[in-house]
């Protein structure tokens, strides 16, 4: 049979079938709707519905749209969000009949009639002030539905905010934000989770240059040396392309407004930057808790080094370094301390090191001291030879103050333990990165200058060469902000200052930082993050953690969370993770988490009506490349 009579065949073959089945009856849109509600089957369930579009509307009704359904006789109003969909299937047959399979199959030049079908998410019965509440009913079937233009959407979906993130997939006109003045959101911590590539640093970057401009104070540990160019305004192709699609400028960071600190004798990824800036770490106000698990120290070596700075702080006494006789007010704070949130003034690795080094001398059997090369019978030649090497010691009475408080405090023994503690604080002392009162010199971080409004620190960790240290620089910094904002707070209590600039921390690579694997050794470390969350709800200090691990991640940190950015995630533990920790996001969008592209997020914030997709804007600001 000749190739054509077949295909007219089956053409006329499928009308004859399609006028059997008769095309289904869509309302005509004059009413602005675009499809109508189906009746239910047995398998249909709350909150969801299934609407048929029209053919011409089939693509009127995107993924993540919003619509509103009037329900036909019962009068009720209904706003809903596309999950599904806009699926295509031919009028009155099965998609997958033997007969349409052939027209595709066979190339027939025929299209069946079709129409659109999405599954609509129930987001509530819309009251006639416009509020929403929790449906009672369903819209019955047959109703019309229209999509939300994007005022209306951007009115429901309440997520805009002048820290601006992006664009809503489903309704591009949508601006989506966060509130820089609200308590509620960054003061109750975000989370920057994706794969790597997923466009992260991209999200902070934006998030960092917007939080400023709207008058925040920024602070990033930045273990890559990523942001140190944020000044400069972004030269990346795809990112120039985005921008201009959005009709956003490439635009750095006011330079002024900006700061690159990295540790001293350490280089910085930018040294180009015109706000450079070095740093010390002040040993003294580290919690010697969390130095012991930053350092990791056994058990053996953190009895010891906790018996070492009871000494310390007898010694330094004792010598009237601190507190200072008299001093009223240094009495009351060497009582306040609390050795968990920070260390004990002037206590220095020298003078520690000192000590270790008496106690080992102290504990060394009598041969070996006599192996040292010690001459003579005489019990007082045998004496320790003790020479102090630290400034304290040094000083007028210094070894007696030692060797007075030692006996006092009666050390346990074993040499090798206490020498095996020596040689860490010897490593420790030789990163030379702790700022020494007494010396000219590096200063640390002045807390007050990285909390005012409007400023980015940038804290570059890029060369600091190894975890305990940036984990110390962390540590630091994260307690120098939150006193120097729990004081500012205070005043403000006191009605002495001004209300306390909102901060953002943001926390870069944090699975490194807190890891779940470690989060056992490092409760103290763990603590300190637990408690600047805790307090910084109250005193305006938000931390964001961004990870591509947060299967690394401890469970508690994600606990602290209450906003999500989250990008390409493709580990389903990962997700059933989050799945139990973010509420209110659907299936469908938990489903397109693995395979949404660089720069789309599924965002959730507290201010939200609903979690969103979001289309992150690229950034304005350079973002250096990394390797
Ligand atoms: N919002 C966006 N708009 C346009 N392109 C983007 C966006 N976000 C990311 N991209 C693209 O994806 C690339 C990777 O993004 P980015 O460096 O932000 O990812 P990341 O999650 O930080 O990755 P890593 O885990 O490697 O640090 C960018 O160089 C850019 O090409
Ligand atoms: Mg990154």
């Amino acid at each position: 049979m000749p190739e054509t009579n077949g295909t007219a065949t089956i053409q006329q073959q499928l009308a004859a079938e399609f006028a059997l089945a008769g095309e289904p009856k869509l309302p005509a849109s004059n009413d602005g709707s675009v499809g109508v509600t189906m009746f239910d089957l047995p398998g249909s369930s709350d909150l969801t519905v299934t609407v048929l579009l029209g053919r011409d509307h089939l693509q009127r009704a995107p993924s993540q749209s919003l619509v509103r359904i009037r329900s036909v006789t019962d009068e009720r109003s209904y706003l809903g969000v596309v999950t599904a969909g806009p699926f295509a299937e031919p009028d009155g047959l099965r998609a997958d009949s033997g007969i349409l399979t052939a027209v595709a199959t066979h190339r027939a030049d025929y299209l069946p009639p079709f129409h659109g079908r999405v599954q609509v998410t129930i987001l509530g019965e819309e009251l006639e002030n416009g509020e929403l509440t929790p449906p009672r009913w369903r819209p019955l079937p047959n109703s019309p539905v229209t999509v939300l233009n994007d005022a209306e959407a951007a009115k429901v979906l309440k997520c805009n905010g002048d820290v601006r993130l992006g664009l809503a997939v489903g309704h591009p006109g949508v601006e989506v934000g966060v509130p820089s003045q609200l308590k509620s959101v960054f003061p109750r911590h975000t989370a920057v989770l994706g794969t790597t590539g997923g466009g992260k640093s991209t999200t902070v970057a934006g998030l960092i240059a917007r939080a400023r401009a709207a008058g925040m104070a920024v602070v990033v540990l930045d273990i890559e040396g990523e942001y140190t160019a944020l000044h400069e305004p972004t030269d990346h192709k795809g990112m120039l392309a985005g921008l201009r699609e959005r009709g956003l400028p490439p635009l750095g960071v006011p330079p002024e407004a900006m700061g690159v600190y990295h540790l001293v004798g350490r280089g910085t990824a930018n040294p180009n930057h015109p706000h450079l800036r070095s740093f010390s770490l002040q040993f003294a106000k580290l919690s010697p808790y969390a130095v012991m698990e930053i350092l990791g120290l056994t058990e053996a070596q953190q009895e010891r080094f906790l018996k070492a700075y009871d000494i310390a702080r007898e010694v330094l006494r004792d010598l009237d370094i601190f507190p200072m006789k008299g001093n009223v007010e240094q009495e009351r704070l060497a009582l306040e301390i609390d050795e968990l949130d920070r260390g004990y003034p002037r206590v220095t690795v020298p003078l520690l090191i000192d000590i270790v080094c008496a106690c080992a001398l102290r504990a060394e059997p009598k041969s070996d001291k006599k192996k040292r090369g010690k001459v003579g019978d005489d019990e007082a030649e045998e004496a320790p030879k003790f020479v102090p090497w630290s400034r304290e010691l040094k000083l007028p009475g210094g070894t007696d103050a030692l060797n007075s408080r030692m006996n006092a405090a009666n050390p346990p023994g074993n040499a090798i333990s206490w020498r095996a503690l020596q040689g860490r604080l010897g490593r420790l002392n030789r990163l030379k990165v702790f700022f020494d009162e007494t010396k000219e010199g590096t200063r640390p971080v002045n807390y007050a200058d990285l909390i005012k409004p409007g400023r980015v620190s940038v804290v570059d960790l890029s060369d600091t060469g190894f975890s305990e240290l940036n984990n110390l620089v962390i540590a630091d910094i994260l307690r120098g902000i939150q006193e120097t904002q729990d004081e500012a707070y205070e005043r403000f209590e006191q009605q002495k200052g001004p209300l306390p600039t909102p901060v953002l921390i943001v926390v870069e690579e944090a699975h490194e930082f807190l890891s779940d694997e470690r989060i056992d050794k490092t409760p103290v470390l763990f603590e300190q993050v637990a408690r600047i969350a805790k307090r910084g709800r109250k005193r305006w200090l938000g931390l964001c953690f961004v990870t591509q691990l947060p299967a690394h991640l401890p469970k508690q940190v994600l606990g602290l969370c209450n906003s999500f950015v989250l990008h390409k995630l493709n580990d389903p533990g990962v997700i059933s993770l989050l799945k139990r920790t973010v509420g209110g996001v659907d299936e469908g969008l938990w489903d397109r988490l693995p395979n949404l592209a660089p720069g789309q997020a599924v965002v959730s914030f507290p201010h939200f009506a609903r979690p969103l997709l979001v289309s992150i804007d690229p950034s304005q600001a350079k973002l250096r490349m990394v390797d």
